[in-house]
């Protein structure tokens, strides 16, 4: 089985989402932001793109240990029976009930047991156990504990090129969250969007790199964008922060970003602007076509009852325009989506 994790209250839009991606599969509701599902992936299909889902746990399986030392010696059996020596390999054990420290801190026990096991017997494979939360490649193993009470969990392991191929929807961050710091000089909460939009990616603005914002007021992505030292392209029909609007590296064109066009291709296009989503989609699409950009950040917006399956030309036209590419709800996005990636040349 598949169990598949969500925002709670976002688990009938990722339901409808794998209706219409893999449709006459059954998938349920367990408890809040679990989906679980019997589908089978086709690990030669294209990967698929699933934007509710926040993490997945592939292969998984329901365990019930009785102690912290259980639990080790449990995913210490796991890991040292599949995971192969010589190859990166990832750990994720987390709660997901309570909202305490309890779950949290029980979690850090059973990852310690477990790496005292591998340590003592099998420091080989502990070698290859990596920490970092880049994204996956094709080597790459996943093993992720889900805890659902201090007793119960599901165990998945996912064996290379597994997560690579389900990159789309598995992620290398632990339940798929990504924790961005708070930054008080920013103009507002949205540079958090343009962060954690990088962090999934695996690519950052660079020194140099020319930006083009679009609906950039009041500045937070041209913000982030200023403090990577790139140049930037603000476009909006209302002036920045006043700062940024006296930063040289910044220049303020004052329009309509969907009629914007770009003397040269751009190394970074930057869109936040509140539109209805199938024009966003849309100015993604020919952005892209064009190549005007090599690299992309966009939100789709919606409002009141979210029609999500507005999202869906996106997921069939980026794959071979793309060397690289995700649509997702991002922790820091409320009632929208991000689109980002790579633009393949
Ligand atoms: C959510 S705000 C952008 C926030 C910005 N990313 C930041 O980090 O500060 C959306 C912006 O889009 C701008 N906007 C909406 N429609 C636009 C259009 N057609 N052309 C240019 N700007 C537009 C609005 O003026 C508004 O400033």
């Amino acid at each position: 089985m598949q169990i598949l994790l969500t925002e709670p209250g976002d688990e009938p839009f990722l339901i409808e989402e794998l209706q219409r991606a893999f449709p006459g599969q059954k998938h349920l509701t367990l408890t809040g932001g679990l989906v679980q599902t019997e589908l089978v992936f086709q690990p030669e299909a294209v990967s698929p793109v699933l934007a509710f889902s926040r993490q997945m746990l592939p292969d998984a399986e329901a365990v019930a240990c009785a102690s912290i030392r259980q639990w080790g010696e449990r995913l210490f059996e796991a890991i040292s029976a599949r995971v192969p020596e010589g190859q990166p390999w990832r750990l994720h054990v987390a709660p997901h009930y309570g909202s305490g420290s309890a779950g949290v801190n029980r979690a850090e026990f059973i990852l310690e047991a477990c790496r005292d096991l591998l340590r003592k017997k099998r420091r080989q494979l502990l070698r290859g156990l990596e920490t970092e939360e880049t994204p996956f490649d094709e080597r790459t193993s996943l093993v992720q504990l889900l805890l659902t009470a201090p007793d119960t969990g599901f165990l998945s392991v996912a064996l290379a090129p597994m997560p690579w191929q389900l990159r789309r929807c598995v992620w290398p961050f632990v339940k798929g969250e990504v924790p961005v710091a708070s930054d008080k000089a920013a103009p507002s909460r949205a540079f958090a969007k343009l962060v954690e939009a990088e962090k999934r990616l695996g690519v950052s603005i660079g020194v140099g790199e020319m930006c083009v914002d679009l609906g950039a007021c009041p500045g937070s992505w041209s913000y982030v964008a200023l403090e990577r030292g790139a140049r930037v392209i603000a476009v909006d029909r209302s002036p920045l922060r006043d700062d940024l609007m006296a930063n040289h590296m910044l220049s303020f064109h004052e329009g309509d970003a969907f009629t914007f066009d770009p003397e040269q291709p751009v190394d970074w296009l930057l869109c936040d602007v509140i539109a209805a989503p199938e024009r966003s989609v849309e100015l993604t699409l020919d952005w892209v076509r064009k190549q005007r950009c090599r690299n992309f950040v966009v939100t789709i917006k919606f409002k009141g009852t979210a029609d999500y399956a507005k999202l869906e030309p996106l997921k069939h036209a980026l794959p071979p325009l793309c060397s690289k590419f995700f649509v997702t709800r991002l922790c820091a996005n409320k009632n929208e989506a991000c689109v980002a990636g790579v633009v393949a040349f």
